[in-house]
This record gives C-alpha cells, sequence and structure tokens, in this order.
C-alpha cells in the first residue's frame, strides 16, 4: 500500500501556500483531471487533486495513462487562468519549464524538455503533462514516474526519477518539490506570459538541433527543430522554409 500524506507532509513555504486554493486526497478515482474539472473552481490560486490510484487516467491524444500506485505520482492542479487563448498557449512549455527546474535542483542530471509537454532523460519519459481547458478552468495534470519496475502496456522508452539520480523519492517530497515550484510560477505565468520561462525552455530544450518529423493525420514533413516561439509552437527549419507547428495538430518523432 502507498503511504497517506496530506498537505502538512509537504512542507510548503509561505509563497506556495500563499496560491494553494486547497489540497485534496484520494486513495483511488478515475482520473484526478476529472476529478479536478467535476469540483468547484477557486475564485483565486490553485486546488491540487493527487490520488494514489487512477482507475481511467487519461494522457494526450486520448491515450491511456498507467499510474503505478507504489512508484508514481499523479496529481492535477485546478486553477483559474484570465487569459486569452492566444496567451494561454504557452503555458504547457511554462509548467514543463517549471517541473524541470524543481526536479534538476533536487538533484536529477539529465533532464530535458520534449515539446510539446514531456519530461525525458536520454529521449526516455520520466513524466507526461496534460493540459485541459474549461473555458477559465485550467487543469493542469502531471504524471511523473518515480521508481518503476514496470510500465505495463507502454511501449515508448521511460524512466524514473531514482534512476535519474534522485535517492529520496518519496511522493509527499516530490509532491512538495514540485509544487513549490509550480504554483508560484503559474501565478507568474499568468502576470508576465512565456518570457518569464523562454530562456529555460532554451536550456532543457530535447529537440533543438536534432532532425524531426512532423506527423499531421497522412502528412509527413521532415526537418530540424529550432526551438519554440513566444505561443508555445515547435519551430522548425524545413527545406523550403521556416514553419512553427501547434500542439494538438502535430505530433513529432525524432528522426533517425
Ligand atoms: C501524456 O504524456 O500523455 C500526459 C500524461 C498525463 C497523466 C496525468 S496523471 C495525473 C493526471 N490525471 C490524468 O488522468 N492524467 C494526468
Amino acid at each position: 500500500m502507498p503511504e497517506a500524506f496530506g498537505e502538512r507532509d509537504l512542507a510548503l513555504d509561505d509563497a506556495t501556500l500563499g496560491e494553494l486554493a486547497g489540497f485534496h486526497h484520494a486513495d483511488a478515482v478515475d482520473s484526478t483531471q476529472d476529478w479536478a474539472l467535476r469540483s468547484p473552481l477557486p475564485a483565486r490560486g490553485a486546488a491540487v487533486f493527487v490520488a494514489d490510484r487512477q482507475s481511467a487516467g487519461r494522457g494526450r491524444r486520448g491515450r491511456a495513462w498507467q499510474t503505478d500506485p507504489e512508484g508514481a505520482l499523479a496529481f492535477t492542479v485546478l486553477r483559474r487562468f484570465a487569459l486569452p487563448p492566444m496567451r494561454l498557449a504557452p503555458l504547457g512549455p511554462a509548467v514543463g519549464v517549471a517541473v524541470a527546474r524543481a526536479l534538476h535542483d533536487a538533484g536529477a542530471s539529465g533532464l530535458r524538455l520534449k515539446w510539446p509537454n514531456d519530461l525525458v532523460v536520454d529521449d526516455a519519459k520520466l513524466a507526461g503533462l496534460l493540459i485541459e481547458a474549461r473555458g477559465e478552468a485550467v487543469a493542469i495534470g502531471i504524471g511523473l514516474n518515480l521508481a518503476v519496475d514496470a510500465v505495463p502496456g507502454v511501449e515508448q522508452p521511460w524512466t524514473d526519477l531514482r534512476r535519474a539520480g534522485v535517492a529520496d523519492v518519496a511522493r509527499p517530497r516530490i509532491l512538495g518539490v514540485v509544487l513549490r515550484a509550480l504554483l508560484p510560477a503559474l501565478a507568474e505565468f499568468e502576470r508576465e506570459g512565456f518570457a518569464a520561462f523562454a530562456e529555460d525552455w532554451a536550456r532543457f530544450d530535447a529537440l533543438a538541433g536534432r532532425p524531426v518529423r512532423v506527423l499531421a493525420g497522412e502528412r509527413v514533413e521532415d526537418g530540424v527543430a529550432i526551438g519554440i516561439d513566444a505561443g508555445g509552437g515547435l519551430r522548425v527549419r524545413h527545406a523550403d522554409g521556416d514553419r512553427v507547428h501547434h500542439a494538438g495538430e502535430v505530433s513529432v518523432r525524432v528522426a533517425a
């Protein structure tokens, strides 16, 4: 059985507590995303929903997300963003930067961000982010491998935080580490936009300078990734010129 924990076990600091509107822990839910989106939206600050088990965890592009109750962390942050869609678009990359900074500072080595929403080490997946907006309500879901023996049914290469060099991967500790970076970062994103995160995206970028294959339905376009733009789109240098690709419209592979 995973150990039970509550807000007091997270060792949050005053800046983070000032942004925290509520903390909810459950042994089992369908999906922390759905739990959060069914719940009242805080007028200000962020509510956190964490569960040991998800029976219907969801990933990007309609995929299922399996959570190992002992070895992984699954949580959702629900927050109001009074921003037009264009300014909200780079939220995923900004969240990625906040989580990467936190895990890097906690001792994880070799961390990179793979556009749009993955944290990887040596191209193996460490964590995935799922951002879903319903009007002003935005659910930010994070699935993070802490110390995993196997991820059933997942073919993609994966890794975990312990393999990345973090010795103490207790769930309350790592959730506290992430929330202390993430909740203030969300307020910063709302105030200042992606500019406050762009430099660190470039530092953690897993794709920049690498040949990539961009898939949009039947269309396949090869090129070289050259970073992301202010709207969070992937910039790719193709033979016929540079183009920006948007999350949700394409998927991207590193070309062999
Ligand atoms: C992806 O890489 O496809 C995104 C995975 C996001 C998984 C998290 S786990 C917590 C939250 N609840 C869900 O059902 N999904 C997200």
